[in-house]
Order: C-alpha cells, then sequence, then structure tokens
C-alpha cells in the first residue's frame, strides 16, 4: 500500500516563484489516495466530542463534507467574499501569496457550539487565524483542527498557539 506522502506531488513554482506547491489533485484522482487521505484525517477526530465540521473554500470543502458526513454531523462553509446568500461576517487575512477575504453566515454557529476545522493544508495559518476569528465571533469554540498537509517552515502554528492542530503530512 501506497504512503500518503506518494500521493502528493509537488509543483516548484506555482503560482509563484519560490513557492512550492502541494497538489491535492493528485491525491483525489486516485481513489484509493481520496480513501485515505479522508481516513488519516478522520482518524484525528477519534475520541474527540464536537458538533460542527466548519471547511474553507474551496479545497477545505473537499475534506470537510465527508468527514462530515462519515461522523453524522453539520457542515458549515466558509467561503471567498460575495458568495453566501443570508446574512454574513466577514474578515480579510493575508495568505503565502496575497490577500483574500473570508464570509460564514451569521446564523451558522451558535453559542457555545463545538468546532472542528478541516482544511486540505496549513502554510501561514493565515486562513485557520481567520476562521478561528468568524468561528468565536459568533460564539462557537474550536476544538480541533485537522490538514492533511502542514508546511512546517511558515510556521503557521504559531497563529494558532493554545489550540489543538494536528496534520497529517508535514512538510520542512
Ligand atoms: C489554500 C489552502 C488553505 C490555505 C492555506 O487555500 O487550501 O485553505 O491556502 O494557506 P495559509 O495557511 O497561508 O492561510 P486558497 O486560499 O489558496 O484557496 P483554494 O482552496 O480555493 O485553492
Ligand atoms: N496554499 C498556500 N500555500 C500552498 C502551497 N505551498 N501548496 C499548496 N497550497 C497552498
Amino acid at each position: 500500500m501506497k504512503k500518503i506522502e506518494e500521493y502528493v506531488r509537488s509543483i516548484p513554482d506555482f503560482p509563484e516563484e519560490g513557492i512550492i506547491f502541494r497538489d491535492v489533485t493528485s491525491v483525489l484522482q486516485d481513489a484509493d489516495g481520496l480513501a485515505l487521505a479522508i481516513d488519516l484525517m478522520q482518524e484525528k477526530l477519534k475520541g474527540v466530542e464536537f458538533d460542527l465540521v466548519v471547511g474553507p473554500e474551496s479545497r477545505g470543502f473537499i475534506f470537510g463534507v465527508p468527514i462530515a458526513y462519515n461522523l453524522h454531523k453539520p457542515f458549515i462553509p466558509i467561503r471567498k467574499k460575495g458568495k453566501l446568500p443570508c446574512e454574513t461576517v466577514s474578515i480579510q487575512y493575508e495568505l503565502e501569496y496575497g490577500t483574500a477575504e473570508l464570509e460564514i453566515h451569521r446564523d451558522a454557529i451558535k453559542e457555545g457550539q463545538r468546532v472542528v476545522i478541516i482544511d486540505d493544508l496549513i502554510a501561514t495559518g493565515g486562513t485557520n487565524e481567520a476562521m478561528v476569528k468568524l468561528i468565536e465571533g459568533l460564539g462557537g469554540k474550536v476544538v480541533k483542527t485537522v490538514f492533511l498537509m502542514e508546511l512546517s517552515g511558515l510556521k503557521g502554528r504559531d497563529k494558532l498557539k493554545g489550540y489543538d492542530v494536528e496534520s497529517v503530512i508535514a512538510y520542512p
């Protein structure tokens, strides 16, 4: 059986010079790779009590929804600006390349709900930090964040001190 690392294709200088892009599509396009990725991420939630899965557009949806489905939990999408139809709260944040703005429906999380965040990758941690702020702003409690991949050198964890953060694959 192949290891999960072997399914990830790395592309130098994409989308900008100096970035090594860790391509999740090469995991997804193999049925075994896809199943292994979801299983390994889901394993990190064993024993965790929570009410909701939250995932960011777009790669967070890929893993967040099947994990929520498997564990019979709701899935709350955090979307890029201007996509959600009802009342939202939003936040601006910085990426490894560029800036962006994320939104969540104001009624998606109730005071005291226990939230798990799922995403494909943590780089600078800016996306996750922004999501934590949105969730906590609505009264949710982030009990765990699970990533498939972590770019350790970018020190995204430094932005998430005090939170339970786990990844399946860590790149230096
Ligand atoms: C990517 C990735 C993470 C985020 C990580 O999403 O899926 O959500 O960047 O970077 P950070 O830790 O520096 O914030 P991106 O915003 O590129 O959007 P996409 O999922 O639509 O490709
Ligand atoms: N998102 C942010 N940085 C990334 C990287 N180096 N590879 C894949 N996705 C990313």
